[in-house]
């Protein structure tokens, strides 16, 4: 059985956990490779957007216009709490932006940890067509997951799969993030392989897809300077190794 997003308490433990290293090494290469530093007018859509953490950065840090539209009720009233800004817009959904989102509406799309929350190709493929109408085209589109060739690995706050075993096409997997208090939060997530996200991705009309894998190493110290003081320089596993893989598309 798949992760609970209905479920308050999970929800309550998302938002809970500290998201540094997705904070460094993910959600910067997404900011970096959709161009956000751009000056020109930009609405966003963050697909899957959860507590609303990521919507808010792009909102505060870029001053662009972001949808942000979650399926889970719990997920979008600690949004709506603790992280409302005036260009963020939270809209619940189902597994369709129709009547919400119009066609070629959008200047770029953000999908982070959302497909290896979801067991059915099916509805990821249906996701990433939604996603592709709503894009104007020429817009970019990009998706961040756990790296699914780093299963096991220890890495700061979290490990994703146990480690020595290989997962399967679609297999279950069990995702151990560090919440603050020394709790566990379990997450069942599913096992993508990098040419799911590829095979996607092209059969749904994108094109120019190009993978990142940024490991600490691949930063420069400026770049990590503003995270220097929370201890990014303790990190091991990280420094070499990519927990995280950020694919990039264009409609
Ligand atoms: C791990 S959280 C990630 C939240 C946010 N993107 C972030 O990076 O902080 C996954 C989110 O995806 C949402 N989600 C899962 N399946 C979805 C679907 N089919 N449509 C919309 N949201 C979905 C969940 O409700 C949850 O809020």
């Amino acid at each position: 059985m798949s992760t609970s997003w209905s479920d308050p308490a999970v929800c309550k433990g998302f938002d809970d956990y500290d998201d540094l290293p997705e904070q460094v090494l993910g959600y910067s290469t997404i900011f970096k490779v959709l161009r956000l530093e751009r000056p020109d007018p930009m609405v966003l859509l963050d697909y899957g957007c959860g507590p609303g953490k990521v919507s808010e950065r792009v909102a505060k840090t870029f001053g662009k216009r972001v949808l942000a539209v979650d399926n889970s009720g719990p997920m979008l009233e600690i949004a709506r709490i603790r992280r409302p800004h005036p260009l963020v817009e939270y809209l619940q959904i189902d597994d369709t932006l129709a009547g919400r989102v119009g066609d070629a509406s959008v200047d770029g799309a953000m999908t982070c940890y959302v497909f290896i929350n979801i067991p059915s190709e099916d509805r990821i493929r249906n996701i990433i067509r939604e996603v592709y109408r709503a894009l104007k085209p020429g817009a970019a589109y990009a998706i961040l997951d756990t790296n699914p060739d780093t299963t096991g690995v220890q890495f700061s706050t979290f490990r994703n799969g146990e480690p020595g075993r290989k997962y399967g096409y679609g297999e279950p997997r069990e995702v151990l993030l560090r919440v603050p208090g020394g709790q566990e939060l379990v997450l069942r997530d599913t096992h993508w392989p990098k040419k799911m996200y590829l095979n996607a991705l092209r059969d749904a009309g994108f094109q120019n897809v190009e993978i990142f894998e940024p490991t600490l190493s691949s930063f420069s110290p400026q770049e990590l300077q503003p995270f220097g003081a929370a201890g990014v320089d303790k990190w091991q596993n990280e420094r070499t190794t990519p927990p995280f893989v950020i694919f990039r598309a264009i409609k």
